[in-house]
């Protein structure tokens, strides 16, 4: 049956007020639409296709509190990746189910509908890959799941790694993943980066590489990546996420490779929270931020997106699946508030990682797509981010995935 959602602030549109939508797909966007047996008034309030979350790792989420902490140690990546292992011995299907379904309605309850997880595959069970693989197909009318195949404790930090790796490919996993700076010496790092490309080629699958997330500037491994799928035209299905080395390169190296990334059409992904907590901590001052060059990136026409990467795990205490927050973290560390850019903001938590997940055919707000979109409470662009505003409904396929009142006064502040 057809509805009509009337009265909406489109992202991105600024003639069309209302959405017509027939068996779950948009019909229509215009104003003065026909009437409908069933209409819905969005109030004026800005609506957007459904936030992207394009990293996270849902095998670790909420394992901080599992593991009776409330805070994480040092702080450092390299502490919590030592740190992992002894809990990874405890996990089952069960527990990894558990704690993951927590996150994904962490993150679906405030607007995300889009999720490509990172899953540790240095299990020779594979507990956790089984795990999110039956996730993904149990929930796939509420949220698209892709997974990685994540080798956490690297692919020649012992033997038969990059195989492991393999094998979650020939599993289901959607993604090639890597992590080159983790390994024992430059050589294997770059030798993994080799077998990430291979083995994408081989399955046919994405590539998604936790890429130089050091502060260290001769961690450049996103120099060999692009140069692989830029001789393989690979480049668009390619992501390098974190490249948080790449915010401390100088110039003279960051523009000479700004111009490769340009011509490979590689995605980025950067995690602002996550990074700028992690990142820096070998520095006395000045202190780094730990991010890498979102602002260059975007002036360049590179694409880059944000995203959560760790909700209450050894990495990161903090996380809790709010896009929005995530958003305001990555604007401020970019430094990138002009009235232009603060137009197309939301394209780093929405259309720019759909690119990364290679969903940008199929996502956004248009004639023939899904009727997927959320609707916040504000309805101009500048307002709903100054004001860091929540998601007051997230729409599947025509229908509400669920609606909040808005925040009313009982007692009004009398000012
Ligand atoms: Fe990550």
């Amino acid at each position: 049956m057809k509805k009509k959602f009337f009265n909406a602030n489109i992202y991105r549109n600024d003639t069309a007020s209302e959405i017509m939508v027939d068996n779950g797909r948009i019909i229509q966007i215009e104003t003065n639409l026909p009437k409908c047996v069933e209409e819905i008034d969005l109030q004026d309030k800005l609506v957007l296709p459904p936030y992207v979350d394009p990293h996270l790792h849902l095998d670790y989420v909420y394992t901080l509190s599992e593991l009776g902490q409330e805070g994480a140690g040092s702080g450092t990546l390299f502490e919590a990746i030592e740190l992992w292992p002894k809990f990874k011995e405890t996990l089952t299907v069960e527990s990894v189910r558990r704690l993951a379904m927590k996150g994904i309605k962490d993150e679906v309850s405030q607007g995300v509908q889009h999720i490509r997880t990172h899953i540790d595959v240095t299990d020779p069970n594979f507990t956790a890959l089984k795990a999110m693989l039956e996730i993904k197909e149990d929930l796939k009318e509420t949220v698209d799941i892709q997974i990685v195949a994540f080798p956490q404790q690297g692919m020649y930090m012992y033997k038969g790694g990059r195989d492991l790796v393999e094998e979650a490919l020939k599993m289901g996993a959607d993604v090639v993943g890597g992590i080159p700076h983790y390994e024992p010496a430059r050589e294997f790092g770059d030798k993994s980066v080799h077998d990430i490309v291979n083995l994408a080629l081989k399955y046919d699958k994405m590539i998604d590489v936790h890429c130089d997330e050091t502060d260290d500037t001769h961690s450049r491994f996103v120099e060999l990546l692009n140069a692989l799928v830029l001789m393989e035209d690979y480049g668009t299905r390619t992501t390098a996420s974190h490249t948080c080395s790449f915010g401390s390169a100088d110039n003279s190296y960051a523009f000479r490779m700004m111009d490769l990334f340009q011509k490979s059409k590689m995605n980025f992904i950067s995690c602002p929270t996550e990074n700028a907590y992690l990142q820096g901590r070998q520095d006395t001052y000045p202190k780094r931020r730990g991010l890498t060059r979102v602002k260059e990136f975007k002036e360049s026409g590179i694409n880059v997106a944000f995203a959560q990467d760790s909700i209450n795990d050894p990495w990161y205490p903090m996380g809790n699946g709010n896009m929005m927050n995530i958003l305001d973290n990555g604007i401020h560390l970019a430094q990138t508030m002009s009235p232009e850019e603060i137009k197309t903001s939301f394209d780093l938590i929405t259309y720019n990682g759909a690119r990364c997940l290679n969903i940008q055919e199929s996502y956004g707000l248009e004639v023939g797509k899904s009727a997927n979109f959320i609707v916040l409470n504000e309805s101009s662009v500048y307002e709903s981010i100054r004001k860091r505003v929540d998601v007051l409904a997230s729409v599947r396929n025509g229908d509400f995935l669920f609606r909040h009142k808005e925040m009313a006064y009982d007692i009004p502040l009398n000012l």
